[in-house]
Order: C-alpha cells, then sequence, then structure tokens
C-alpha cells in the first residue's frame, strides 16, 4: 500500500514536470531536478533534443538525464578526446552531448554511434543533422557486437567510450 502510494507520487511527479523525467530524477530521489537546476544550462540545441525526446518516445526513461548529459561532455573534454565510440544512440541525446566534449578538437573529432534500431537511429540522426554536427557524428546502423568486432579487426582506436 505504502509502496503503491510511492509509485503513485512519481508517477505524479513525471508527469507534471515532463523536463524532469530522467532517470536520475527517478534513481537519486528526486536530486535530478536540485542539480540541473543549480547547475550551468545545457546548450539550446542539447536542451531541445532533451524535451522533444520527453514529449514524443513514452520510453523517453531510456535517455541519460541531463546532468549524465553534461557528466558525459565533461569527460570527453577533460580526456581531450578525439574519436568516441558510443554504443546505441535512442534519439541522439547522449551522442550530442559526447559531440559537445569532443567538437572544439576540429577536423579529428569523431563520435561513431552503433544503434541497431531503424527508426532510432533516423530519429537520431535527423537529430544531429539539426544540431549541427553531422560532421562530427557518424551513426552506424546494426548490431553492435557485430561492429565491435569490424572495428578490432580494421585497427580503429576510440579515446572515450559511451
Ligand atoms: C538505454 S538506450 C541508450 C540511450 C542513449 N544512450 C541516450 O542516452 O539517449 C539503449 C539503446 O541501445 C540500442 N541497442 C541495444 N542493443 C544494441 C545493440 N546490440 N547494438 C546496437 N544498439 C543497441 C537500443 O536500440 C537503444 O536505442
Amino acid at each position: 500500500m505504502r509502496l503503491h502510494f510511492k509509485i503513485s507520487q512519481r508517477r505524479l511527479f513525471f508527469h507534471n514536470s515532463p523536463q524532469h523525467y530522467s532517470i536520475d530524477a527517478f534513481l537519486l530521489n528526486n536530486s535530478g531536478p536540485y542539480s540541473v537546476k543549480h547547475s550551468t544550462p545545457q546548450p539550446a540545441h542539447l536542451q531541445k533534443v532533451y524535451e522533444k525526446t520527453i514529449k514524443e518516445y513514452p520510453e523517453a526513461r531510456m535517455m541519460v538525464s541531463q546532468s549524465q548529459g553534461s557528466l558525459l561532455t565533461i569527460l570527453c573534454r577533460l580526456m581531450n578526446a578525439n574519436k568516441v565510440l558510443e554504443l546505441g544512440s535512442f534519439t541522439g541525446y547522449s551522442t550530442l552531448c559526447l559531440a559537445e566534449g569532443i567538437k572544439e578538437r576540429g577536423s579529428s573529432a569523431k563520435v561513431v554511434c552503433c544503434e541497431k534500431n531503424e527508426e532510432y537511429a533516423k530519429v537520431a540522426l535527423q537529430n544531429v543533422k539539426d544540431a549541427g554536427m553531422g560532421e562530427i557524428v557518424e551513426i552506424r546502423i546494426g548490431n553492435a557486437l557485430d561492429m565491435l568486432v569490424l572495428f578490432i579487426y580494421s585497427g580503429n582506436v576510440f579515446d572515450f567510450f559511451g
């Protein structure tokens, strides 16, 4: 009964606060909205994809949270990463967070993302293009496991894995 009440409260919270509907709001006892509110805002193109995903996809909880997205950006910057491999793009929000962290690296900057779901891959690609990151991001449709084997045998090296 108590558990049910807690779950209902959470549903209500998520329903009323779409911008805070995220995995860390759920996992970290709703500290997600607090950390977002008190952190540097993300660039508008990231905010747009994040909000659009929440609005249009019931499975939006698959997406990383905004604070997790910012962490991906910061980690790529701190590591001076050039080449990043991501396994699973969903709508491309985390992909764009990774791209944000390497975009200053110039022509060597590349995020390669493997996505097995064709529909998600198409949406991610469109979001990447709309964000002006088409030069940096490559979305490959297919099973990441197969692609990993190809990357290993072709000697592809990545600096960061998302
Ligand atoms: C949890 S979601 C990733 C969310 C995304 N990183 C984000 O934050 O928005 C997992 C994604 O990986 C994809 N996926 C799952 N297994 C895969 C595989 N074997 N190869 C490629 N993509 C896969 C799913 O289709 C889904 O889009």
